[in-house]
């Protein structure tokens, strides 16, 4: 009788300390995580006043650099994204607002949060619902609740937005604010969270709207990685020029305050590339210009982050095996990180004989071709609730595998090799290529988009084009095929 009395005190102890504890005490959405996030599933949280969000047109009359920077970033068109557009679509469709909201909660906060956002599509919508991660998004952020949320880790937009306070806009800065910060506009509130990865957090960190289940988790993988050990934070790579970033990768060196510009700069040049189409077809030319700055910073930021190394392996005195290993040197992050069920980061491997005649290849693709069944992918593959296949983010509960490349690390791959006859030595190239999404996929989010988006009249695109590849490294090597030191079993490479 003793006995139980206890257990029920410590029960109701537990049970109360958990309530007051936040919002949840596993991965589960409670009750409670529904009342502390009040557009949930997506995680946001807004203080309303009668200050509302600033178009980032005002703030680039005052900051014009951050704006002429931002505005040909991937942030600018994240809400606007046809291919963001095309998947909302069909989550509007097969889940409705209560997924819907969830993604626009990362997409386009402000249209989220105010309502003004119901349904896919770009018509009629205000500049700051249209402007998705803008100025007055990161500069509203007054704090975060990475601790609160169901899985305790930032997720789904865990940010706190407060625009303004006693009826001024109040943008928080990342320095000490000077004497006429705002120039009588707004007010500045100095938040050292805008130096640090935080900030970034609960937008890159994707996970699903009922299980939590994290299906893109960019900011764990930093978080567990030398560069956060170093104090590299996201913005030290993505807010920089591609020389700045490279510098911060390879040598942990924090790039100065004055080092940083709204670039925002990733490997997404599809985009980049639609973009600027856009932007010309609007009669921006300037526009279009920076877009496709921005398209050859991708490229050449897809460029810098990976390496190859080719090793033959013999057994018996015989090649029989070559060894790729494929390194991660400068992503922050896993390689490719985000959505990697989608992006395609593959192995091509050809290998010639004396006379150039092709003895085995691997992964060759032309252009707008599906990748062959025997390719070797870095991505990962999603399973719904019955571990079956699935590519949506409303069905994926699991990884079925997850195959991508830690920060600093690398993945060895073999590929066995029969060499002819009389063939003394063989050549091998390698190459690591990449591009946005499989050919079928980009077409048929493309074919789903809203019908306020017509993509003739908007991107110049009668039909999809193949989608362009991008080689992010190369190497070449020549190897004899026969153990160079008779009598040794095994040459000794490749160990
Ligand atoms: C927690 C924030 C967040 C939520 C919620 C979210 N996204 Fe995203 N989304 C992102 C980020 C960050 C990226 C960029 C990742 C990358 O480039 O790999 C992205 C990229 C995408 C892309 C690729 C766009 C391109 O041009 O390649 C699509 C499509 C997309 N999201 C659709 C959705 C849909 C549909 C939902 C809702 C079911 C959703 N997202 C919910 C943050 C979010
Ligand atoms: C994704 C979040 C994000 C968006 C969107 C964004 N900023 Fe920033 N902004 C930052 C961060 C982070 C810093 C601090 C960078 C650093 O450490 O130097 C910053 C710094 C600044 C500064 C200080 C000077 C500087 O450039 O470092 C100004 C001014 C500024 N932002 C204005 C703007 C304006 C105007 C826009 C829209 C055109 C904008 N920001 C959009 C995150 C953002
Ligand atoms: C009427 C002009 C004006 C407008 C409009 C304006 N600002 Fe400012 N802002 C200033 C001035 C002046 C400063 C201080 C000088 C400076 O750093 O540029 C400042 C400072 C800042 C800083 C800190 C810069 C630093 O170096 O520490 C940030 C961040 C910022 N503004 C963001 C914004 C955002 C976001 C918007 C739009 C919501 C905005 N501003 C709209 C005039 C303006
Ligand atoms: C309000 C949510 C939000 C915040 C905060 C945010 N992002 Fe993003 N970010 C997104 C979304 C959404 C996308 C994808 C847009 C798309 O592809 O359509 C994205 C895309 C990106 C990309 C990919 C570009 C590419 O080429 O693939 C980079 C890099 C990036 N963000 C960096 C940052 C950094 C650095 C910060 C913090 C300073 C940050 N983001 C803060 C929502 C956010
Ligand atoms: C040491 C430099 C470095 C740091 C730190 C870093 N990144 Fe990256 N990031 C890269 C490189 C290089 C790529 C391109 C290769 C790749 O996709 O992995 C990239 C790619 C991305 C992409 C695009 C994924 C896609 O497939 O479109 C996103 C989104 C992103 N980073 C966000 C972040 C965020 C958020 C942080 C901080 C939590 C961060 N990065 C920290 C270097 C860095």
């Amino acid at each position: 009788m003793k006995r139980s009395v206890l257990f029920l005190f410590f029960l109701v102890t537990f049970v109360t300390c958990s309530a007051y504890a936040g919002a949840g005490t596993g991965t589960e959405n409670s009750d409670k995580t529904k009342e502390f996030y009040p557009y949930f599933p997506s995680l946001i949280k807004w203080n309303k006043s009668d200050v509302n969000f600033t178009p980032p047109q005002t703030c680039g009359e005052c900051h014009e650099k951050q704006y002429s920077e931002w505005s040909s970033s991937i942030h600018s068109v994240a809400f606007q994204d046809p291919i963001y557009q095309g998947e909302l679509n069909q989550a509007f469709k097969a889940v409705g607002h209560s997924i819907t909201k969830q993604c626009e909660g990362c997409h386009s906060p402000a249209g989220m949060v105010t309502g003004e956002v119901k349904q896919p599509g770009t018509a009629n919508l205000s500049p700051m619902a249209s402007a998705g991660v803008s100025c007055d998004i990161c500069h509203s952020v007054s704090g975060v609740t990475h601790l609160q949320t169901p899985t305790h880790e930032p997720e789904n937009g865990s940010f706190i937005l407060t625009p303004g306070e006693n009826g001024e806009p109040v943008k928080r800065v990342p320095f000490p604010p000077t004497q006429d910060c705002g120039g009588g506009f707004h007010g500045c509130v100095e938040s050292t969270l805008h130096q640090t990865s935080e900030l970034c957090a609960s937008c890159h960190n994707v996970f699903h709207y009922e299980t939590n289940f994290p299906l893109e988790k960019t900011y764990n993988e930093w978080k567990f990685s030398p560069y956060e050990q170093h104090g590299i934070q996201c913005q030290d790579c993505h807010m920089v020029d591609i020389k700045t970033f490279k510098d911060a990768a390879d040598n942990f060196r924090k790039p100065s305050r004055e080092e940083h510009h709204h670039y925002f700069n990733g490997p997404n040049y599809l985009l980049s590339y639609l973009s600027a189409g856009a932007a010309k077809k609007a009669g921006n030319d300037d526009l279009a210009t920076r877009f496709m700055l921005q398209y050859d910073m991708a490229v050449e930021r897809l460029k810098s982050a990976a390496d190859i190394e080719i090793m033959p392996v013999y057994s018996n005195n015989e090649l029989t095996e070559l060894k790729v290993r494929v390194k991660n040197i400068r992503s922050g992050h896993n390689m490719p990180t985000s959505l990697t069920n989608i992006r395609q980061m593959w192995l091509e491997v050809t290998v010639k004989d004396e006379n150039g005649k092709v003895i085995m290849t691997s992964g060759a693709v032309k252009d707008g071709e599906a990748l062959p069944p025997d390719t070797r992918v870095f991505n990962s593959d999603g399973m719904d609730k019955n571990f079956k296949f699935a590519v949506d983010p409303w069905e994926i509960v699991a990884f079925s595998k997850h195959d991508t490349i830690p920060p600093r690390g690398h993945r060895d791959v073999y590929y066995g090799v029969r060499i002819p006859e009389n063939v003394k030595n063989i050549t091998v190239e390698v190459r690591l290529r990449y591009r946005q999404a499989d050919q079928k996929i980009a077409e048929a989010l493309l074919a789903a988009v809203p019908e306020s988006i017509n993509l003739k009249a908007m991107y110049g695109l009668d039909k999809v084009p193949p989608l362009p590849i991008v080689d992010m490294a190369s190497k070449t090597g020549t190897f004899a095929t026969g153990c160079p030191i008779i009598g040794i079993n095994n040459c000794g490479y490749g160990q």
